[in-house]
This record gives C-alpha cells, sequence and structure tokens, in this order.
C-alpha cells in the first residue's frame, strides 16, 4: 500500500475525500479500481442511484448496479452516499406521463424513498434528498413535485428519508457556492427548512467550477458561514475544473486548475462545518464534460490515470 494518498492524509485529519462512481469503469478498468480503492475514503454513485435509473417502472426497481459500488465501497472501507431522491432531471417518463393526482404523486415519492433508503438503511453516508431544488429568483424549481405536491414535496421527502434511515445524514444540493441570487434562494431555503423543523443537516455545493459558476473561494468560504450559524454543515460534492476555461500554455492551464482544487480544498478544511470535498470523477477519461463543448480535462488524473498538478495540491494541501 502507499506511503501517500488523498485518503490516507484526509484520514489523519478525520476528513472525507471523494469522487462520483460509474458502474462500467467499475466493473471493466483495473486502474479505475485500483486509483478508486486507493486515493478516496468516500464516493457516490454518479447517475445510478438517481430515481429513473432505481425505479425505472412503477413497479420494478432495479438495485444491481448500485449494490455493485456498494460492495465495492464496503470491501475498501469507502463510504458511500446516495443521489437523489428527487431531481427534476431525473424523473422517469411513467411518472411524468401517468397524470397522477397530488395522492397518488405523494405515495409515489413516499414509496420510492421508503423502499430505496431502507433497502441501504445502515449503509449509506449522507443521502442528496433533492437535488437543485431552487431558480435564482427565490422561487423553488418548478417540478412535478412542486407543481402537483407542493413546495412541501421537500419537508416530505426529508421527513420520509430520516423515517427510512435514522441515522443517514441529509441534504439539499445545488451550484450554489459562491454569492449570488442563485446561492440567496438556496440558503433562504435551507434556513426555512431548518425554521420548520425538517430533519435537515448539511447542504451541498455542486462545484461545477466551470465558464458559467461563482469561482471566488473566499466569497464561498463566506457563504459558507451563514449555514454556519443555522446548524447546518457544508458538503463540496461535485466538483470539476475544466482547463479550457484558463489562457495560456497547457502548463499553465494545468497550474490555474491546480490552483482552483488547492483554494477550494483550503476553504473546506479551514470551515468549522466542513469535512466533505467529492469531486464529479477522478480520471479526465471519464467524465461527464466529455460530451460538452469546453469542458476539457476538469478532473485530477489524466485519461491514463497519472496523477496531475491538481493531485499533488490537493496532496500538499492535505
Ligand atoms: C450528470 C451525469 O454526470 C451525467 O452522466 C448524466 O448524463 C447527467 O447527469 N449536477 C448533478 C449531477 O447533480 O447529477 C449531474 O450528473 C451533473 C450536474
Amino acid at each position: 500500500s502507499p506511503v501517500e494518498s488523498l485518503r490516507l492524509l484526509a484520514a489523519k485529519r478525520d476528513f472525507l475525500i471523494g469522487t462520483a462512481v460509474q458502474p462500467g469503469p467499475l466493473q471493466n478498468e483495473v486502474l479505475y479500481r485500483e486509483v478508486l480503492g486507493r486515493e478516496f475514503n468516500i464516493l457516490m454513485p454518479e447517475n445510478h442511484t438517481k430515481f429513473w435509473r432505481l425505479h425505472p417502472e412503477r413497479d420494478r426497481y432495479d438495485f444491481s448496479e448500485v449494490d455493485a459500488i456498494v460492495q465495492f465501497a464496503q470491501e475498501h472501507d469507502i463510504k458511500v452516499v446516495g443521489h437523489a431522491l428527487a431531481w427534476f432531471h431525473a424523473v422517469p417518463r411513467w411518472v411524468v406521463e401517468g397524470n397522477f393526482s397530488r395522492d397518488e404523486l405523494m405515495e409515489i415519492l413516499h414509496d420510492h424513498i421508503q423502499t430505496v433508503v431502507s433497502h441501504y438503511r445502515g449503509q449509506i453516508y449522507a443521502w442528496d434528498v433533492v437535488n437543485e431544488p431552487v431558480e435564482a429568483d427565490g422561487s423553488l424549481r418548478e417540478t412535478i413535485w412542486s407543481k402537483t405536491i407542493g413546495p412541501e414535496y421537500i419537508d416530505l421527502a426529508l421527513q420520509w428519508t430520516r423515517e427510512a434511515d435514522p441515522d443517514t445524514l441529509l441534504y439539499i444540493n445545488d451550484y450554489a457556492e459562491g454569492l449570488n441570487s442563485k446561492s440567496e434562494s438556496f440558503y433562504n431555503l435551507a434556513k426555512e427548512l431548518r425554521e420548520r423543523g425538517a430533519p435537515l443537516d448539511a447542504v451541498g455545493f455542486q462545484c461545477h467550477l466551470g465558464f458559467l459558476s461563482a469561482k471566488n473561494a473566499e466569497e464561498v468560504a463566506e457563504n459558507m458561514k451563514r449555514y454556519a450559524e443555522l446548524g447546518l454543515d457544508v458538503m463540496f460534492t461535485e466538483m470539476d475544473v475544466p482547463i479550457d476555461q484558463f489562457s495560456g500554455t497547457k502548463e499553465e492551464q494545468l497550474e490555474a486548475q491546480a490552483k482552483m482544487y488547492r483554494d477550494f480544498l483550503k476553504v473546506c478544511l479551514d470551515a468549522s462545518n466542513c469535512k466533505t470535498l467529492m469531486m464529479w470523477g477522478f480520471t479526465d477519461r471519464h467524465t461527464w464534460l466529455k460530451g460538452f463543448t469546453g469542458g476539457k480535462a476538469p478532473l485530477i488524473f489524466d485519461e491514463s490515470y497519472r496523477p496531475k498538478p491538481a493531485y499533488s495540491a490537493m496532496l500538499e494541501e492535505l
């Protein structure tokens, strides 16, 4: 085993360093498994705990892919995060097209949460209960859940998750890391949920630090303080940093990327209410941004699993 790795250093300071995981490479690539097991102490299935994957038909659940990921995690002493019980993007066709009444949709969401969360009861460190719940104008995002059930779908989802697994950490998640109108909406939602006594333990900042996001580390640090005052932890949940947003030579771009990873890690380490940083993958070989224009090489290992300057920067910072 290695003398140094992100997870070995993280463990010494009781910190969780993690990544999103895809079942394909986990099954097919030795290096993927090696690096994952060596470097990280927390992981999250990138897509397979989403509603439509786990629950493709009303009377059918499919846990096979996630079970394999959870088994790998347990064999390597890696914590698992579930993402996401309710997300507007992952609503299956049978829900969208079912023309369900409010009561029926409540029963569907309850059944989903109850079944999924109790299937993994005791094995999930944290559940992302509602993903991307807000708009930048202060309103809730319009989804089939908010439109049909009403804004209380979030309180209900949190309660149902707590009932199904009382020991897991519950959070809502959004791209709301900087200081802007979107993060204002997100903060206000978290605050209201706490005031209403909803079982909310933390918030997730996605941290897709690309072309459109707020990337100022000091702003993020500032934003995190007000959550501490509410008694809420903050987790960085989906960090990635494409290099083509930076100018200069390839080397300069990689250095700028490394600095961003270092700065965000430092912000989390320095905050009283942050102990988890997860990236949206770890190798440039497998990143969701590959299919997009803009968004190159956003992760900390290259396509051949060689560590990049961003990896060394995080190692140093830990
Ligand atoms: C993305 C996955 O990475 C893609 O593979 C999939 O096609 C779509 O979803 N914010 C989130 C994640 O919360 O669930 C998204 O993941 C990326 C943006």
